[in-house]
């Protein structure tokens, strides 16, 4: 392939992209909010933890984690004693596995709630639109969809998913919890879908320190190499 036709190439590339970049920006949802996440923050995983496996687990799975899994990341310091409690008889090698059979799901909602273990990647916007989506059931302003299933961060705003942490009912007093509670389960699944984020983190930390070093030794070693002639 010559230089022109790899010009071509791109240039067809970037033509055929440009329809979707135009409507993901049309924004099927209102603006997402922003998550305060912090998938190093160890308190933040576990109370994540706890919300997915107390509310969420009740329809949603997250297969590709399993509660041994979960002790694999000293990290996130998730106890033997913890897993045992959330696992009850369930196998250690199981997955997060709901207890809802697909079959019931699609009678109850109408749809199969997602398996959830990579869905932070899966979705535009991540952890903020997790978050939002949690907190953004609302009364449908055109009175059409029922209370619970009006989302303004789902695209077409009606969702199957009834609003897991009763955010449209709660008392104004237990915001602040609800947003927590939504951040958290955020974090959580932000950490799953990608657990070896911190890791990758600390091996890029070293990896510049070493730059900075190497940079100096062979700044030294010119210096040394290049000191008796005179330019
Ligand atoms: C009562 C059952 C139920 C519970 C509990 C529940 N969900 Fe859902 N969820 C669903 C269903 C059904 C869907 C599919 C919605 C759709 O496609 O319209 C869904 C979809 C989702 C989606 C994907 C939305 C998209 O863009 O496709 C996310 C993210 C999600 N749920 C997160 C959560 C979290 C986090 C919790 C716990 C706080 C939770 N859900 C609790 C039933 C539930």
């Amino acid at each position: 392939m010559t230089l022109k036709h790899l010009w071509i190439a791109a240039a067809a590339a970037l033509a055929l992209n440009m329809p979707s970049i135009a409507s993901a920006s049309e924004g099927h949802g209102a603006a997402l909010k922003h998550a305060d996440i912090d998938v190093t923050d160890q308190a933040q995983i576990r109370r994540g933890l706890t919300v997915f496996t107390d509310v969420c687990m009740g329809c949603h799975s997250a297969k590709y984690v399993t509660y041994k899994g979960l002790m694999d990341y000293p990290e996130i310091g998730i106890s033997r004693e913890l897993v045992d409690e959330l696992r009850g008889d369930k196998p250690l090698t199981s997955g997060l596995i709901t207890d809802l059979s697909p079959e019931d799901a699609e009678v109850s909602y109408g749809k199969v709630p997602p398996d959830l273990s990579l869905i932070v990647n899966g979705r535009r916007g991540g952890a903020d639109y997790v978050y939002s989506l949690l907190t953004g059931f609302e009364h449908d302003p055109a009175g059409k969809v029922p209370d619970g299933n009006y989302n303004k961060y789902f695209p077409g705003n009606r969702i199957a998913m009834p609003d897991p942490l009763a955010w449209l009912d709660h008392d104004a007093a237990d915001t602040e919890e609800l947003e927590k509670q939504a951040q958290d389960v955020a974090a959580f699944l932000a950490f799953i879908s990608d657990p070896h984020q911190n890791e990758r983190r600390t091996i890029g930390k070293y990896v510049v320190i070493f730059l900075i070093l190497l940079t100096l030794v062979l700044y030294l070693l010119k210096k040394e190499v290049w000191k008796d002639v005179k330019h």
